[in-house]
């Protein structure tokens, strides 16, 4: 059937920022595919750290109408094409999506993008499986290229039992980084089945634990955990540290500091079919820790805030 303006569909998404229970299903006109757009019915949409942020009220409005729709990643089934674009009627895609700008999150049925947002999902890769990838997977090399390090270089990830941390550790392995990962006991044979060349234990002592391996101290070190001034003693002189929620660094010692913003790779095609291929060779581990339906996205959000969750919980819509 020809997709027509008139069709409504299902979002889930927040009038009012707050707790979980905020989350909704909103029935609201289904967008179609502009030139250069494409549209896929989504069959799963992740859930992230960002996702909670946004529905408590983080990025405020962002200059949108509500209801604000979080959601980073999804994956699907193309169902309308716009003019001008390499994707066909039928074809599995996953997708970055940008609930802070246009055109919008991706809790929903239906979801618009530019042709560039999207990638093919490998035969061998579920629906679930694909929509964990585009958001953390182009973090991950964006912090990679950002941190730019010779192979063979030191590289250290903390969070590394996290959808972030665990891509970071498959692919800098994978660029010939030696990588040193923390972890809780309790992850620890999760996180050794990344193959990192370390892995120490986690928390407020991960700096010294680092420094006792490398007197000198990292090359690199990409802070997934987000405990800021505390990992900063791991770097050595003049490393190069990427932070994940804008942090802009400490300003000692030579240490330089990338933050990492993932909406920079809205358009990063290239890289985005990098990341497919290394989901069909194995180089990324997918785990999906759960398949929720949508009209669970509360609970989903309560299960992910509550911590200790090992993959990553999709929405299936
Ligand atoms: N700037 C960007 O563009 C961008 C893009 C993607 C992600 N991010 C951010 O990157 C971070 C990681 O994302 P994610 O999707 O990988 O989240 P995640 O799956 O929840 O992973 C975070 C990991 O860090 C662990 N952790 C929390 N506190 C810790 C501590 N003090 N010491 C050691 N480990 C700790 C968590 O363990 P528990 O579950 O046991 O708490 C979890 O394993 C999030 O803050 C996210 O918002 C930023």
């Amino acid at each position: 059937m020809t997709p027509t303006a008139t069709q409504n569909h299902h979002v889930v998404g927040v009038t009012d920022f707050g707790g979980p229970d905020q989350l909704g299903v909103h029935e609201v006109p289904a967008p179609l595919p502009g030139p250069g757009e494409v549209r896929i019915r989504v069959a799963a949409a992740a859930v992230s750290p960002t996702d909670t942020h946004l529905r408590a009220g983080t990025y405020g409005t962002y200059g949108t109408q509500p209801p604000y729709v979080p959601g980073m990643d999804a994956a699907g089934v193309v169902d309308a094409v716009g003019e001008d674009v390499p994707w066909q009627v039928g074809q599995r895609l996953m997708a970055i999506a940008l609930p802070t700008g246009q055109p919008g999150g991706a809790y929903v049925q239906h979801l618009v993008g530019p042709w560039e947002s999207m990638t093919v999902v490998p035969d061998s890769v579920s629906l679930a499986q694909a929509a964990t990838v585009p958001m953390n997977g182009l973090t991950a090399l964006q912090a990679l290229a950002l941190l730019d390090l010779a192979p063979g270089s030191t590289l250290a990830v903390t969070g590394a039992a996290g959808t972030l941390g665990t891509y970071l550790v498959s692919l800098a392995r994978a660029a010939g980084l030696v990588v040193v990962a923390d972890a809780a006991a309790k992850d620890r044979e999760l996180v050794m089945s990344l193959r990192p060349d370390h892995v120490v234990e986690r928390g407020p002592d991960v700096a010294q634990a680092i420094r006792e391996l490398f007197p000198d101290g990292v090359d690199g070190l990409v802070d997934g955990s987000v405990q800021g001034e505390q990992i900063v003693p791991a770097l050595r002189d003049g490393g190069r540290l990427a932070t994940v929620r804008f942090w802009e660094g400490p300003d000692e010692r030579g240490i330089q500091t990338f933050p990492v913003r993932v909406r920079d790779e809205y358009l990063a095609q290239d890289r985005l079919q990098q990341l497919a291929a290394y989901a069909e060779d194995g180089t990324l581990p997918l785990k999906v820790a759960a398949e929720l339906p949508y009209t669970e996205a509360a609970e989903a959000h309560r299960m992910l805030e509550a911590g200790g969750v090992r993959g990553r919980i999709v929405l299936t819509f």
